[in-house]
């Protein structure tokens, strides 16, 4: 016999090492999906949500829109109201968001007696013209974010509301 030759021992102990790496690795790839597979999925992006708002009843005067929709944070599905302030200039329909970009409060169309037709944060008396750009010498640092706008049988979609650093 020559010395390159396996011994029976090693040949069985090569094999079973292989047969159980391959079993474990059969059984642990479909746990380590599970677990991480909800964190690597792509965020679904560019999606329309659907308002109660009937685009026939939009004026030139900002009015609140509440919209509820479905939200997945990994594992966990959520149902999660938003708002819009939403408002017809000319033909284009303008959606804001009610997020102070001071430090996150809710803006009001309003109700600032002092200011009138303005969005105004009472947190800080932040101040926006209706376009949603910030009023100089108050806290906010940048305009109202806006939401992508779609119609759909006669009716108000929203995207994701973006940021803008100017108006
Ligand atoms: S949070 Fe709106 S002004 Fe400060």
């Amino acid at each position: 016999m020559s010395k390159n030759n396996v011994t029976r021992r090693q040949f069985l102990s090569y094999t079973l090492t292989g047969v159980g790496g391959f079993m474990a690795a059969g059984m642990l790839m479909p746990m380590v999906r599970f677990a991480v597979d909800p964190v690597l999925k792509k965020e679904a992006g560019g999606e329309f949500i659907a308002t109660p708002m009937k685009v026939s009843d939009l004026t030139k005067e900002p009015q609140r829109v509440d919209f509820t929709f479905k939200q997945k944070d990994a594992w966990y599905e959520s149902e999660v109201t938003n708002t819009a302030w939403a408002y017809k200039d000319g033909d284009k329909i303008i959606a804001l968001s009610p997020i102070c970009k001071h430090l996150g409060c809710t803006v009001n169309w309003n109700t600032d007696k002092a200011h009138p037709n303005e969005f105004f944060c009472p947190c800080h008396f932040g101040r926006y013209e209706k376009s949603g750009k910030n009023i100089p010498g108050t806290p906010p640092p940048q305009p109202l974010d806006i939401y992508p706008v779609q119609v759909k049988s006669g009716y108000l979609y929203l995207g994701k509301a973006q940021p803008r650093t100017e108006v």
